[in-house]
């Protein structure tokens, strides 16, 4: 009998076939450590590419599960919604540019491939890749992935029901757009991992010969929300989400963390190179499993500091970037921050924060607008008490609750030795944008 060759299709497009330079690997750099431990969860700023460069120097063959939520090449510039703190309610809200969306198809094709190789470097063999898209790019990208992983190694397509469609949405010409797709796929062909999942079945159900159920649900399958019975709808369509913390591609915390406990175990390590507001990062540590996460845009690694730090109990935390993005970016500008510090009697140290001056160009005017004192700017911030040049070890972290309300600017210590020492202070605004000052301090 004649044997069958499973033939693979390519993609191509334009430049390919261009040989490119190998380009250099540009270390991380380690810009803060918060807490201390022998294998600190990792947040990174910095291109995908860069990042997943640098990390598979180390970590080549060991990361047990990918999710990624990548631009789609929509077109589109995505703003981030901020509230600057300590406005009444009602003051317009600002737009700031979390990310622009807009390669251009051949581009993003390159870019992507580029992607899915190197997370095929640093994936475990039997390690699953989750890429999350929608149907712009999603056949494309399916393609690029059988190419690079293998036809084989691909799992489910996974169908996520977005929700309930009202407003202006359902206004829409034609069958309305409603789903995300998702791709799983196991690098060599088998997940190592899989934990099986079930919806409870519902109150009061009986089998058809009227006894009473015997498994655990109705396993999931690979439509999401489709159902009552599995209510995961997306939180951007959720007027009220505990979740939400304003960034606009956020996705919910229980669609990643069915991803999270399917396809890894706990203390396995888990990686997201487009963080976006930090979901897999939070979920990974919500569910004891390590992660690495990463994002080239400012206003995402400040957004997801601060979930992380802000979650009572955190895991140590190291917050790296990748050397190759300038120290200072255009739209940051450069900021200039003053504090102080004052030793009491018993020496209790107390740094306190005096002003900060953000350059007009960073800020847009609907913003500066709103501001009647400077430390409405801040968002959060935090001392290194006993800096020694290098990384800024963090020991107090103080944040803003809630927009509206108050931000501590002072907070105290107390040194254990006397002598000369520098604090290091360093502000987190809500521009996305950072600030640093050292204060001497000397203890009799
Ligand atoms: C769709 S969002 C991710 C949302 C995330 N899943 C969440 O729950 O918040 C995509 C993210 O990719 C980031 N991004 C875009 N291009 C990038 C690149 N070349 N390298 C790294 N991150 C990039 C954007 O800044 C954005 O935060």
């Amino acid at each position: 009998m004649e044997s069958r060759v499973r033939a693979v299709a390519e993609l191509v497009w334009k430049g390919k076939r261009k040989h490119r330079r190998a380009t250099r690997v540009v270390a991380l750099r380690t810009d803060e450590i918060h807490g201390s431990g022998p294998e600190p969860n990792r947040l990174v700023r910095g291109d995908a590419s860069d990042v997943l460069r640098a990390l598979s120097d180390t970590l080549s063959g060991q990361v047990s599960l990918v999710y990624i939520d990548p631009p789609f090449d929509t077109g589109q510039r995505f703003d981030f919604r901020v509230t600057v703190p300590g406005t009444v309610a009602g003051s317009p809200r600002v737009s700031l540019e979390a990310y622009r969306d807009d390669r251009g198809l051949d581009d993003w094709l390159a870019w992507f491939f580029g992607i899915a190789v190197q997370l095929r470097e640093l994936l475990a063999v039997g390690g699953s890749l989750y890429v999350h898209l929608d149907a712009h790019i999603a056949h494309y990208a399916k393609v690029i992935l059988d190419e690079v992983f293998g036809a084989g190694s691909f799992q489910r397509e996974i169908v996520w029901r977005i929700g309930w469609i009202s407003g202006f949405k359902s206004k829409a010409r034609g069958w309305i757009r409603n789903h995300d797709t998702l791709f799983f796929y196991a690098k060599g062909g088998r997940p190592s991992v899989f934990h099986k999942e079930y919806v409870p079945y519902p109150q009061g159900y009986v089998r058809r010969d009227g006894s009473a159920p015997r498994g655990a649900g109705y396993p999931i399958d690979d439509v999401w929300n489709g159902s009552r019975l599995d209510p995961i709808d997306s939180i951007q369509i959720v007027s009220f989400s505990r979740e939400k913390v304003g960034y606009p591609t956020q996705k919910n915390e229980a669609l990643v963390a069915r991803i999270v406990r399917a396809s890894s175990r706990p203390g396995d390590l888990v990686l997201d190179c487009f963080a976006g507001s930090g979901t897999t990062a939070v979920v990974a540590e919500k569910l004891g499993r390590r992660w690495i996460a990463s994002d080239s845009s400012p206003l995402s690694i400040h957004v997801t500091r601060k979930r992380l730090l802000c979650r009572p109990g955190h895991k140590p935390l190291i917050a790296q970037s990748s050397a190759s993005r300038p120290r200072v970016e255009p739209m940051e500008g450069r900021r200039v921050l003053r504090a102080r510090a004052k030793v009491d009697a018993r020496g209790r140290v107390t740094i306190e924060i005096t002003s900060l001056r953000i350059p007009k160009r960073a800020a847009p005017e609907v913003a500066r607008a709103q501001v009647a004192h400077w430390s409405q700017w801040i968002d959060a911030w935090c001392v290194d008490w006993d800096y020694r040049r290098g990384p800024t070890n963090v020991s107090s972290y103080v944040f803003r609750k809630t927009s509206s309300g108050p931000l501590d600017l002072a907070t105290g210590h107390t040194y254990s030795n006397p002598g000369k020492y520098v604090a290091l202070v360093k502000t987190f605004d809500v521009l996305g944008g950072e600030a640093i000052t050292t204060v001497d301090v000397t203890i009799e």
